[in-house]
C-alpha cells in the first residue's frame, strides 16, 4: 500500500523518544535523571485550577464557537493591550488547542507549495515539520554562539530567495534561551517589510525572563511590524498549563479567519473546560508567575555555573525559557568506554547509558555540539545530575 509521502518525510520527535527512553527506565527501577521537560515543574497555580471545578459544575462542557470563546479573546485582548502595547478586536484572534495548533494552522493558512520559511537554528523542533505539513519548505539560518545564538540581518540576507514567504521569529528561545531586544527586533522587522515576509512571532516564553532584557513583540514597533505579524501566544509555559492545552494567535482578519476555518474543520474548538481556566489565569492574580522565576532563576545559575565549571564543556547564560544550550565541541570524536562519540545522539545515548541522565541531543534543534539541558527540574536533580554529567565527561578520552 502506498502511503502518504508528506506524512513520511516528518521525523519523530527527538525529544519525545528520549523522554520515552527515560521514563522506561524510570518503570524498571532505574534512578534517571532527566533534563528532557519541556513544562515548568509546577502545579497549575489553585485559582485557576478552581475556575475550571467551576466550569465543569456550571455546565460549561459543550462545543464553544470554533475560535474560542468570547471571553477568553476579551481577556487574551486586554493582556495583549496592557503587556505588548498591541490592539486587536475579536476577529483578530483564535484560541487553538496549544501553541502548537496555531503554528499548524497559521502554516496551512499562508503557504502555498514550495514557498520558503526561513527558521532560525538552533530551532524549536516542530517549526520544520509543521512546515512541510503545510506543503513548505523550511529554509534554516544558522546563528552562531558567539553571537548569542541571535540571527544576523547579514546571515538572512543569504537565506533569501523569490519563494521566501515568512520567517519564524522565537524570542525568548527554545532551545537557546536567547531574548531580542528591541533594537535587534526593529532590524528583523526592516527586513521583513523589504522582503515583504509573514513573521510569525512564537512568544510562548515571553513570561520567563531572568536577564535585563525586556520582552518586546515585534508587532509592537511599527504599524507595518503590525499588519505582517502573527503573534503565537499560549498559557501553557506561563501558568504551568502545558496539559490544559490553549494558545492563541493574534494577527490581521484575513489570517485569523483562514485559521479559524481550518481549525473548525480539523479540531473545532479547544476544550471548553480550559478555556475558561485560561480567563481565570489571564485575568486573576500572577503571583504564581513570580514565584515560578525565582526558582528557575537559582537553578538556571546554579546550572551554568556549573556546566562551566566542567572540563570541555560550556554554555551561555540564557536569559529566558528555562533551557541551557551545552557545547560538547570538544568531546566529539573522543572515546568513553571504547565507544567514540561522534555526534550529539552518541553523547546523549552513551550519557544515558553510563550515567543514567537523561539530556536532549543538539540535532533535534540542528545543532549536533551541543545538548539542551531542561532547569524545569528540581535543584536536587541538577545538582545530582550535573555531578554525573562531571563524572562522565572525565572518563572521556
Ligand atoms: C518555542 C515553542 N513554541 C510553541 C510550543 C508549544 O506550546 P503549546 O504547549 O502551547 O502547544 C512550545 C512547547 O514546547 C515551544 O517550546
Amino acid at each position: 500500500m502506498v502511503l502518504s509521502k508528506k506524512a513520511k518525510q516528518i521525523s519523530t520527535s527527538l525529544t519525545l523518544d528520549i523522554t520515552a527512553k527515560a521514563k522506561k527506565m524510570k518503570a524498571e527501577g532505574i534512578d534517571v535523571i532527566g533534563f528532557g521537560a519541556g513544562e515548568p515543574d509546577f502545579n497549575t497555580p489553585k485559582n485557576i485550577r478552581e475556575a475550571a471545578i467551576k466550569a465543569i459544575n456550571g455546565g460549561m462542557t459543550k462545543y464553544t464557537a470554533a475560535s474560542g470563546i468570547i471571553e477568553l479573546k476579551q481577556s487574551i485582548i486586554r493582556k495583549l493591550a496592557k503587556d505588548n502595547n498591541l490592539t486587536y478586536v475579536p476577529s483578530q484572534i483564535i484560541v487553538s488547542t496549544g501553541a502548537k495548533q496555531c503554528l499548524a494552522n497559521v502554516f496551512q493558512a499562508i503557504l502555498n507549495p514550495g514557498d520558503e520559511v526561513l527558521i532560525g537554528a538552533p530551532y524549536w523542533v516542530s517549526y520544520p515539520e509543521l512546515v512541510k505539513l503545510a506543503d513548505g519548505k523550511p529554509v534554516y539560518v544558522e546563528s552562531r554562539e558567539d553571537n548569542q545564538f541571535k540571527l544576523t540581518i547579514d546571515d538572512l540576507n543569504k537565506s533569501i530567495t523569490s519563494k521566501s514567504k515568512a520567517i519564524v521569529l522565537n524570542s525568548p528561545n527554545n532551545p537557546t534561551g536567547t531574548v531580542y531586544s528591541r533594537e535587534e527586533l526593529m532590524k528583523i522587522a526592516d527586513f521583513a517589510k523589504i522582503n515583504d515576509l509573514i513573521i510569525i512571532s512564537d512568544e510562548i516564553y515571553e513570561k520567563l525572563l531572568y536577564g535585563s532584557t525586556a520582552h518586546i513583540s515585534i508587532a509592537s514597533l511599527s504599524e507595518d511590524a503590525y499588519i505582517r505579524t502573527i503573534v503565537i501566544n499560549g498559557v501553557s509555559k506561563a501558568y504551568a498549563m502545558t496539559g490544559w492545552r490553549i494558545g492563541y494567535a493574534a494577527g490581521c482578519t484575513e489570517v485569523i479567519s483562514l485559521m479559524s476555518n481550518i481549525q473548525s474543520h480539523t479540531t473545532s474548538n479547544p476544550n471548553s473546560i480550559a478555556q475558561y481556566a485560561s480567563v481565570e489565569a489571564l485575568n486573576g492574580e500572577q503571583e504564581d508567575i513570580g514565584e515560578m522565576i525565582v526558582q528557575f532563576k537559582l537553578r538556571r545559575d546554579y546550572m551554568v555555573e556549573k556546566i562551566n565549571s566542567i572540563h570541555n564543556l560550556s554554555c551561555l547564560k540564557p536569559e529566558g525559557a528555562f533551557y541551557v544550550m551545552v557545547n560538547i565541541d570538544d568531546l566529539l570524536n573522543k572515546s568513553v568506554n571504547g565507544k567514540v562519540i561522534k555526534n550529539s545522539i552518541d553523547f546523549s545515548d552513551f550519557l544515558l547509558e553510563e550515567e543514567k541522565v537523561a539530556v536532549v541531543p543538539g540535532i533535534a534543534f540542528g545543532a549536533d555540539n551541543f545538548i539542551r539541558l531542561s532547569y524545569a527540574t528540581s535543584m536536587e536533580n541538577i545538582k545530582n545530575g550535573l555531578d554525573r554529567i562531571a563524572r562522565f565527561t572525565n572518563n572521556i578520552c
